[in-house]
């Protein structure tokens, strides 16, 4: 064959080419709806185009050329990151530039940025400072078929803000039919626009994107599967050794599932016979860097079949092509508040029934494909159609203060796409009245209820540093708060080091409980890392990332508190001692919701008496004795409640600082 060598000559295109997405052939219709209509909905499957080139469409035909913005929202931080790397790379510039992103704590943009991904809560979080989002000229909603909190409460405020900018240009895309249902909630009779020849026209338009699907074959399992995970690995090996060419995604529900599944394949991908093609697995969760993310994106190395465990992220938000096969464990943790404990829990809860047709859609995008379904047929006919929106299961305290703070007094007839329940709302104004954010009114207090919408941290947190100058321990307090704020453990595990793991790991507890312990590890890390942090993260099982992310996130809470007028002296860092009882009376400030008592076998009982809670073992309370305590969340896996970041109290302290709470109790 003389030199010519295929495969160094040719090198495969990058992307493939975005005229032959779906929604190509929409170009001109979208632009020309979207110029003439406030309001248009676009409906097209996964995968057709709607998140990474309806802003290219919108930036070259002009939407930013008076310096404006165009905003995509997405429910998850995940998906605004990648979604954002990827149309940087069509558009040619570095993420930050041109096109670029912002999640809480995390803003990669800049002044010549025009296309902005975004979460919606930030964006709800901006309008406290731009009620009227004045610097986009477009808002595009993503995934809003999600009906996420935060796309709820957002589409509630952009309607209010379209009638005081009949310029801006609403965009709502959902990859699922119930696009009328959101034009409904546009139109309101006043809404419909007179046109010249006296006409009533709606304000918006439907597009629908048709999109190509391959058939795929569902297949049920015909007995039920005790452990959906380790199922979940033996049809990954079957599809592995007996099905043609073509990658997996396995829908799991939460990153210690991916993580057990993922290290379950490489030990026994050992263990295939010589002949067989390698496997590559890979996790996707939202706790994930942006690298490793992204690594789920590449093509696999020759001769091996890719396979990506991830939570239902993969499930609309992001698109991975060459997949064939899709494991559906069934499950999905979704958030659920129970108001009458107050206790939030992320809970594996059966899918809907759109969203197990979604799952299986993936299957089919590039070829005919097969959904392996963990469950059986008489399950799936069981599941409900849709999910209950968030809103309706959600602890609605946060978002009560930021509408509050945006000054919509009258949270109960704000404009909700579909109204939280009563008992919720009552809940949280409890809550908030109890923190002092609230006053008796239920008009919010100021400064402190104020200063508490603005923090970027959960209410009770906010109100934790809010209280610190009076423990004179806001120094300590910036660092837990930012610790906490990290969404993920800061500890590596390391293959067969669980031992020496736990003994590095010793060395920073602090026998009052988790709080002061992450304190100490956050002190060690800047006083004795100072020379080599990373050495001094891989000595002690740290994970470097995570501090970093510490630093920075601590740095971003200092300038609010300097904002208020907070002064925050670090001449003194390091020397906690002494401050103990003062961080955990200013911890019980904002958590005394969040109260619990140990009993003689070592499990918790929530204040009302009514729930048995337990230390999460990753607490340093799993194994310890404790009288009261407070803890930063609960989470339930499983049948049992889990609490983590658990820290000792008095007794006392709960009614010195949640006293109003308390009585309302009794
Ligand atoms: O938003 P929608 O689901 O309609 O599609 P999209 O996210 O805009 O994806 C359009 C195309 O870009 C798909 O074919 C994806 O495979 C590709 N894509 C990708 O390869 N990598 C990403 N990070 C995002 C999209
Ligand atoms: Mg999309």
């Amino acid at each position: 064959m003389g030199d010519f060598d295929l495969n160094s000559n040719f090198i495969p295109a990058l992307h493939k080419p975005s005229a032959l997405l779906p929604i190509a052939k929409h170009h001109d219709s979208l632009l020309y709806l979207i110029e003439k209509n406030p309001i248009t909905i676009v409906v097209g499957q996964t995968g057709s185009g709607k998140t990474t080139q309806i802003p290219q469409f919108l930036e070259n035909a002009g939407w930013c050329s008076d310096g404006k913005t165009i905003a995509v929202t997405q429910p998850r931080r995940v998906a605004a990151t990648t979604v954002a790397v990827r149309v940087a790379e069509e558009y040619g510039c570095e993420v930050g530039k041109e096109v670029g992103y912002s999640i809480r704590f995390e803003d990669v943009t800049s002044a010549v940025t025009r296309i902005k991904f975004l979460t919606d809560g930030l964006l709800i979080r901006e309008a406290l400072v731009d009620p009227l989002l004045s610097r986009y000229s477009v808002i595009m909603v993503d995934e809003a078929h999600e009906r996420s909190i935060s796309t709820d409460i957002l589409l509630g405020l952009l309607k209010k803000i379209r009638k005081r900018r009949p310029e801006l240009r609403i965009i709502i895309s959902s990859a699922t039919l119930q696009a009328e249902d959101f034009l409904n909630f546009f139109s309101d009779e006043s809404d419909k626009q007179e046109s010249s020849d006296g006409e009533k026209n709606e304000i918006g338009s439907i597009v629908s994107l048709e999109g190509r699907m391959y058939p795929v074959d569902t297949l049920y399992l015909e007995t039920p599967a005790d452990d959906y995970v380790e199922k979940a690995i033996s049809t990954v090996f079957d599809i592995h050794t007996q099905e043609p060419e073509g990658d997996i995604l396995v829908f799991l529900t939460g990153r210690e599932e991916i993580d057990t599944a993922v290290q379950a394949v490489v030990e026994r991908s050992a263990q295939l016979p010589s002949e067989c093609q390698a496997i590559l697995a890979l996790p996707l969760y939202a706790g994930l860097s942006t690298e490793q993310q992204m690594s789920v994106f590449d093509s696999p190395p020759e001769n091996t079949r890719k396979v990506i465990f991830s939570t239902n992220i993969a499930e609309a938000s992001v698109t991975i092509d060459g997949i064939v096969y899709v494991i559906d464990s069934g499950f999905v943790k979704l958030r659920a508040f129970d108001p009458t404990t107050g206790i939030e829990s992320l809970t594996a809860t059966p899918v809907s029934k759109a969203a197990a047709l979604q799952r299986a859609g993936r299957a089919g995008r590039t070829k005919p494909g097969k959904c392996f379904r963990l469950y059986t047929e008489d399950a799936f006919i069981e599941l409900p159609d849709a999910n209950i929106p968030e809103i309706q299961r959600s602890n609605l305290a946060p978002f009560i203060l930021q509408l509050k703070a945006l000054g919509i007094d009258n949270v109960v007839r704000f404009d909700y796409l579909t109204p939280p329940p009563a008992e919720l709302m009552a809940k949280a104004t409890e809550l908030l009245f109890s923190l002092g954010a609230l006053d008796e009114y239920a008009k919010l207090t100021k400064p402190l209820g104020m200063r508490m919408a603005e923090l970027a941290v959960e209410p009770m947190m906010a109100k934790t540093l809010l209280s610190a100058p009076s423990f004179n321990c806001v120094n300590e307090i910036l660092t837990i708060a930012a610790m906490t704020s990290l969404g993920g453990s800061i500890w590596i595990q390391r293959e067969g080091e669980k031992k020496s793991m736990e003994s590095r790991r010793r060395r920073f507890s602090v026998e009052e409980g988790d709080h002061l312990t992450l304190l100490n590890t956050y002190q060690s890390f800047l006083k004795n890392g100072r020379k080599d942090p990373s050495l001094f993260c891989y000595v002690n099982y740290i994970n470097f990332k995570a501090m970093t992310r510490a630093v920075s996130i601590r740095a971003q809470l200092k300038r609010y508190l300097e904002r208020f007028g907070i002064t925050v002296d670090e001449s003194h860092e390091g020397s906690t001692a002494g401050k103990s009882e003062q961080i955990r009376r200013c911890l019980t400030t904002g958590y005394f919701a969040h109260a619990a008592r140990m009993q003689p076998d070592g499990s918790f009982l929530s204040i009302d008496g009514g729930t048995t809670l337990h230390a999460h073992p990753s607490s340093l309370m799993f194994n310890r004795r404790a009288d009261w305590v407070i803890f930063h969340e609960v989470m339930e896996t499983g049948n049992k409640i889990f609490i983590r970041d658990i820290s000792k109290i008095e007794k006392g302290w709960l009614l010195e600082y949640g006293a109003g709470y308390y009585e309302v109790k009794t």
